[in-house]
């Protein structure tokens, strides 16, 4: 019995299977308006039978956009485009999720294929980016943000609020916060990147306090039938592993408490330099961790994408989630594969009727 393959439910969500697709930007919207691109990518993802497809970091206002195309939630036009991505997701039996996210001083750079570094100053596709603290990224992300205000602090919260309010009247069923990858929220957390000194910085309450307030903002919003996940950073691979996954921890305790559902675990990306041990499943261990000492649900990404790793991962209690990126930009059909190298029975069934009853039929 594949432990992959088994259900899973969350508040009032069921999942057919633990496999879920991560948020990935597309770089493909305008004015963060998405188009047809992205409802035939989600609903071609989503036919391939994951449980759960989390739509890409969606920027809850112009300047939180990681690049010029990336996908925006600020205001009511663009929260209608992702009707029928929603639609076509459920049609295909997975559960709609979406991360909505500001980039923070991360910010403001070229799509990945066109240099990923920040947009030059006197490009009017740029724009100015905000951050805790006025302290540039580095390396090839390297202009220096402004630092927030108060009444900074406070409006990004609500754009939060807006954005997660927008989402479920789209249709989402599943509200994922993007407090990770050295985007703003994560900045607010490091201390690499917070080096503020009020009611926001300094200790490591003050340096929650802005994940903290958003999560709080948010749930009064968001349906309490409805998961209510975050993706968070709690290691950033940087010789202060154990002090940051202990704060990370921590912090997950508190977003339990605050009314979260499940955590997204994932790698700090603050700083350029880091030694990221990359191999297989290599954020299992870390994942089962906040799981165990946190008390949460918790997902995770990073080279699950082989199936006998993420029947491992699953099976052995590291993970209630395996979350399959970049294996499902390239084949998109692959929890099928993945039933057929499990051994399930009646693999194909993962698969829409019109596909499956043929593969099932003739095989
Ligand atoms: C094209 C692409 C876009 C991505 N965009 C996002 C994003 O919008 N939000 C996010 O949290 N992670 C993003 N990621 C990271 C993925 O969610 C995932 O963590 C990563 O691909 C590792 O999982 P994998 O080994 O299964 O691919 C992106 C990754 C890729 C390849």
């Amino acid at each position: 019995m594949s432990a992959l393959f088994q259900p899973f439910t969350l508040k009032d969500v069921s999942l057919r299977n633990r496999i879920a697709i991560p948020p990935m930007c597309m770089y493909s919207a305008n004015d963060g308006l998405i188009n047809d691109w992205h409802t035939v990518h989600y609903a071609t993802l989503a036919r391939g039978g994951a449980g759960l497809v989390v739509v890409e970091a969606t920027a809850v206002s112009p300047e939180g956009r990681i690049t010029p195309g990336c996908a925006g939630i600020w205001n009511d036009e663009l929260a209608r485009a992702f009707v029928p991505v929603v639609q076509s997701i459920k049609a295909a039996g997975a559960v709609p999720g979406i991360q909505i996210a500001h980039a923070g001083r991360k910010a403001g750079a070229n799509r990945p294929w066109e240099g990923d570094d920040h947009i030059g100053e006197d490009d009017l596709r740029g724009w100015q980016t905000i951050a805790p603290s006025a302290v540039a990224f580095g390396a090839h992300l390297a202009k220096q943000p402004k630092a927030m205000t108060l009444e900074d602090i406070a409006r990004v919260r609500e754009d939060f609020v807006s954005a997660a309010r927008r989402a479920r009247e789209a249709g989402f069923e599943w509200l994922e916060l993007h407090f990770a990858h050295g985007y703003l929220a994560q900045s607010f957390l490091s201390e690499h990147s917070n080096l503020r000194d009020d009611a926001y910085g300094g200790n490591f309450d003050n340096r929650s306090r802005f994940l903290l307030e958003t999560l709080a903002a948010v749930r009064e919003v968001w349906p309490e039938h409805l998961p209510l996940t975050a993706r968070l950073g709690v290691i950033e691979y940087d010789g202060r592993d154990e002090q940051t996954l202990s704060e990370a921890i921590e912090l997950t305790r508190r977003f339990k408490d605050g009314g979260l559902d499940l955590l997204s675990v994932s790698i700090g990306f603050t700083i350029p330099e880091s030694n990221i041990p990359w191999a297989p499943g290599f954020m299992g261990e870390v994942t089962q961790r906040v799981r165990r000492e946190a008390g949460i649900a918790v997902a995770s990404a990073w080279g699950f994408g082989t199936p006998s790793v993420a029947e491992e991962a699953v099976k052995s209690g590291q993970l209630d989630l395996a979350m399959i990126g970049r294996a499902h930009l390239g084949n998109p059909n692959w929890s099928y594969s993945a039933a057929q190298a499990l051994g399930v029975e009646r693999a194909a069934w993962t698969l829409p009727a019109p596909y499956a009853h043929w593969l099932e039929r003739y095989r």
